[in-house]
Formats: C-alpha cells, sequence, structure tokens
C-alpha cells in the first residue's frame, strides 16, 4: 500500500487527477471504477479542466459507479447518478451510455444486482477504481457489520451514514435507507484502486484503516490490505493526531 500525504483537500485533488490523467492517457479505452461524494468534487473539477485544456479525451472510456440510493432516479438531485452528470460527465466528452451507474428505481433488484457484477466483467473489468471512506470506514456503501456483501447487492445504511449523507438532502427523513452497491469482490479486481480522504473527521476511519493489522467486516476498508495496488491520498488534517 502507498500513502501519500498532501497539505489540503487541493492537494489530495491534485495528486489524484494527475494519476487518473496519466492512467488514461496510458490507456484511453480504460474503464474507470467512480465514487461520488463531497471527496471526489476536487478530482472531478480538475480531470474536467484537464479535458478543457485538451489535455484528455474520454471517447474510448467507460465508467462504473459503485453504489446509489433505492428509489431515487437520475432527476433527483440527491441521487448519485445526478452526481456524476453535474460534476463530471455533462462536462467531458464522455459517451453518457457507457457511464454505468447501478439503477435505484431497478425492478428486480435481485436480478438486476447480479447483472451489474456481470456487465462489469463483460466490458472488461474495472482498470482504475477511486474511493471515498466513509466516518464509519465503509468503501462504496459496505457498511460495517458482522457479514458483508462479496457481490454487488442491496444493503441496508447504518443510521451513521444515513446521518453523514443528510447533508446532501433536505431532512434526515428524506434519505433513503437502502441503497444498491458493489460487493468487496468486485472492488478487489480492479487493477488499480486509490482512496481518498480528507478533513478530521475522517480522522478516526483513516487512522484505523493504516494501523489496522487485522481485516475485520467491522472495518470494511482494510479488506484493501487484500490488494496489491492501493494508493492511499489523504491530507494532513486526516493524518495528523
Ligand atoms: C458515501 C458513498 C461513498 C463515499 C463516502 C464518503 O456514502 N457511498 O462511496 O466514498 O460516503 O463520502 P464523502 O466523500 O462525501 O465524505
Amino acid at each position: 500500500m502507498k500513502l501519500i500525504v498532501e497539505k489540503d483537500y487541493d492537494g489530495m485533488s491534485e495528486v489524484a487527477a494527475k494519476i487518473m490523467i496519466d492512467e488514461i492517457k496510458n490507456n484511453p479505452n480504460i474503464n474507470l471504477g467512480l465514487a461520488t461524494g463531497s471527496t471526489t468534487k476536487g478530482l472531478y473539477k480538475r480531470i474536467i479542466d484537464a479535458h478543457e485544456r485538451g489535455k484528455v479525451d474520454f471517447s474510448n472510456v467507460k465508467s462504473f459507479n459503485l453504489d446509489e440510493y433505492i428509489g431515487l432516479d437520475g432527476t433527483h438531485p440527491s441521487s448519485y447518478r445526478y452526481f456524476m452528470d453535474t460534476n463530471l460527465f455533462n462536462h467531458i466528452n464522455i459517451n453518457k451510455n457507457k457511464t454505468y451507474i447501478p439503477d435505484g428505481k431497478a425492478k428486480n433488484l435481485e436480478t438486476y444486482t447480479k447483472d451489474y457484477d456481470e456487465l462489469i466483467e463483460k466490458k472488461g473489468g474495472i482498470d482504475l477504481q477511486i474511493l471515498g471512506i466513509g466516518t464509519n470506514g465503509h468503501i462504496a456503501f459496505i457498511e460495517p457489520s458482522d457479514e458483508i456483501a462479496i457481490d454487488t447487492s442491496v444493503v441496508k445504511l447504518t443510521e451513521n451514514t444515513i446521518k453523514d449523507n443528510s447533508r446532501f438532502f433536505n431532512t434526515l427523513d428524506e434519505v433513503p435507507k437502502t441503497a444498491i452497491s458493489m460487493g468487496i469482490s468486485g472492488i478487489l479486481k480492479a487493477e488499480k484502486i486509490i482512496l481518498m480522504a480528507s478533513g478530521k473527521h475522517k480522522r478516526e476511519a483513516i487512522n484505523n484503516f493504516l494501523k489496522s493489522e487485522k481485516i475485520s467486516t467491522y472495518l470494511p476498508a482494510s479488506f484493501l490490505y487484500l490488494h496489491r495496488d492501493v494508493t492511499v491520498i489523504i491530507d494532513e488534517a486526516v493524518y495528523k493526531e
């Protein structure tokens, strides 16, 4: 595991953007695994800037998102589809039909979740996976629990996550209680993984993760120790005691 500690959020975003742009340049047909949330906004902003300056081309890129709230469609301003469209896809030359995000309105969730993993496999798998981390150590929406799902599945969000994510909704009650999330196996199958975190509210989760000597379903991020190419990019606010 490689650890990069930057001064602040901008530094973290800059380093992540540089890696992502280099990966796309090296492989113009890249399959990106993307994450939503405040952490990735600065990264996506820099990717848009680079695209506008003619530095990066998305015409042959495909993307797969980690998760989506059940019950929200892409027109809902708090849906992850809406987030991705407004924070990235609408501003770059990616073919929207090749941007895959779990469908929060899918009818048969059991079949749908299975199909999502198959789709990723069929399209060649994920080359570069971007991850954030929840304050409780979750990645995607894989929540701390006795057991965590291997494959993409329906997950019940914890009170902690519902509260954390309520800032993206008008009220706490509006936050969906369930989501579709990629499973740990899908994430670990990516060729390369970048985990990003910024701000002192992530300090506990990141320190628990960096200090872990064991893998625990109560700290889903700890499963990343099973992967051979993980770069963790954080800022000083996360790292400092
Ligand atoms: C959300 C998402 C995760 C994200 C994490 C951190 O619940 N499902 O994919 O990485 O929480 O979000 P933020 O970057 O807003 O702190």
